[in-house]
């Protein structure tokens, strides 16, 4: 809970979110002056006290703790930021509830549909605001799509059509990290990757009542980890030997939205060339709509019935009256990837000040974690599976 003007956060993770979220916290102050501040306090979440100390002093937290059950029960933290391991998610979330605290905790929300249920009802209950991670939702070219649609200029929608493409896995001797142990991350391409298109989809098109789904696993055994291999590698095998992948490579799922539209989704960690291509499209009755994240700054909008003027037109989203870009700067000097952290944290900090849940909250995160569940099921029985509601 926040005390009068400032939040007092403690991050759990180093490694790459830990990195990001850091960059967030760091730049959200000077950037949006937002209505409470936020106080880097202490990083924790490492399995080793070096690399914590490490952290806190090159991303600039002013204390670190070896474990992060510690850092939960000190009284000078206010916000718990999980950037951890998708299997670490559920454990800490709950601790952090218990200790009263609000929450920041990445995507996908848990492992499976009833950790992510139980991690939703209890923060609920316990009235902590819980935000999940889709920090893609944070992009002002994005939020500039919510509300065209929202203006109804895109019409009735007919297609969701988004991939989410990369290329880093496709080397068989690349290891066994955490993201491709079933024990430590619960899905691959899915959970990764589909988890923010599917949040995409919720946000810009709404909610999915049905799906069918295909998942590969191209390369079916990797070189395990020794122990001691430090950030993400899993820590529990020995060297020079091989275990089995249990998650998918590659998802290509559809669905139909309760509003009647339909979607398609590929997520995959097999395509040559491809570093970090999440790219979405939506058809309607009037427009369509398009965004690729490595050209986050634009939105590519077509208007129908322009005669012979009709086209995509792609908009610079950095105007002063663009959601999410008016603390930024002038027109045309454009963000980045880390930025949309900055972003993020800042919707995080008006949700504690305004006592509201923030946006994408942990609901968010169970309604996609409820289609994750749907497409795993799908996959398994070869049938089309609806989507419980949330
Ligand atoms: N929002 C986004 O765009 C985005 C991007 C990348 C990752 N993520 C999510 O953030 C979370 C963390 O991902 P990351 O890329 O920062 O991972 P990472 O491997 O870079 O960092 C993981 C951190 O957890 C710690 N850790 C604690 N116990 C561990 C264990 N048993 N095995 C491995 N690491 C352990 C590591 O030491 C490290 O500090 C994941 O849930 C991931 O899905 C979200």
């Amino acid at each position: 809970m926040a005390h009068k003007d400032v939040v007092n956060v403690g991050m759990i993770g180093c490694g790459f979110m830990g990195k990001t979220h850091s960059f967030g916290y760091r730049n959200v102050n000077p950037i949006w002056d937002p209505p409470v501040k936020a106080v880097m306090k202490c990083i924790t979440g490492s399995r080793s006290r070096e690399t914590c100390q490490a952290a806190a002093q090159s991303y600039g937290w002013q204390d670190y703790e070896a474990d992060w059950q510690d850092m939960l029960q000190r009284d000078d933290i206010d916000l718990v930021d999980i950037g951890t391991p998708n299997f670490l998610h559920h454990e800490q979330a709950l601790a952090a509830v218990e200790a009263g605290k609000d929450i920041l905790c990445e995507k996908p929300l848990a492992m499976t549909l009833a950790e992510a249920r139980q991690m939703t009802q209890a923060a609920e209950e316990a009235g902590v605001k819980a935000m999940c991670g889709f920090t893609y939702r944070q992009a002002p070219a994005v939020r500039l799509a919510r509300q065209i649609i929202e203006a109804g200029e895109v019409g009735e929608v007919y297609h969701w059509r988004a991939v989410y493409l990369q290329d880093w896995i496709i080397d068989p001797e690349f290891p066994l990290v955490w993201r491709l142990d079933a024990d430590t991350c619960g899905s691959g391409s899915l959970g990764d990757l589909a988890a923010h298109l599917i949040d995409m989809a919720l946000l810009l098109v709404g909610d999915i009542a049905e799906v069918s789904a295909v998942l590969e696993t191209f390369v079916k055994e990797r070189p395990l980890v020794a122990a001691g291999g430090g950030t993400g590698l899993v820590d529990k095998r020995a060297a020079g030997q091989k275990g089995q992948v249990k998650v998918d490579d590659a998802a290509l799922c559809c669905c139909r939205f309760a509003n009647g539209a339909v979607g398609t989704f590929e997520a995959t960690r097999f395509a040559q060339g491809h570093k970090n291509g999440h790219r979405w499209e939506i058809n309607g009755s009037k427009g369509s709509l398009a965004w690729s994240l490595e050209d986050m700054n634009y939105l590519e909008f077509y208007k129908a019935g322009e005669g012979n003027r009709q086209g995509f037109r792609k908009i610079l989203a950095t105007e002063g009256d663009t959601p999410g870009w008016e603390a930024w700067w002038p027109a045309g000097h454009i963000i980045g990837y880390g930025e949309l952290f900055i972003n993020e944290i800042y919707e995080m900090l008006c949700a504690i000040a305004e006592d509201r849940q923030p946006a994408p909250s942990f609901r968010d995160g169970l309604k996609c974690q409820a289609v994750l569940d749907a497409f795993t099921q799908s996959a398994r029985s070869k049938q089309w599976v609806p989507v419980p509601p949330c």
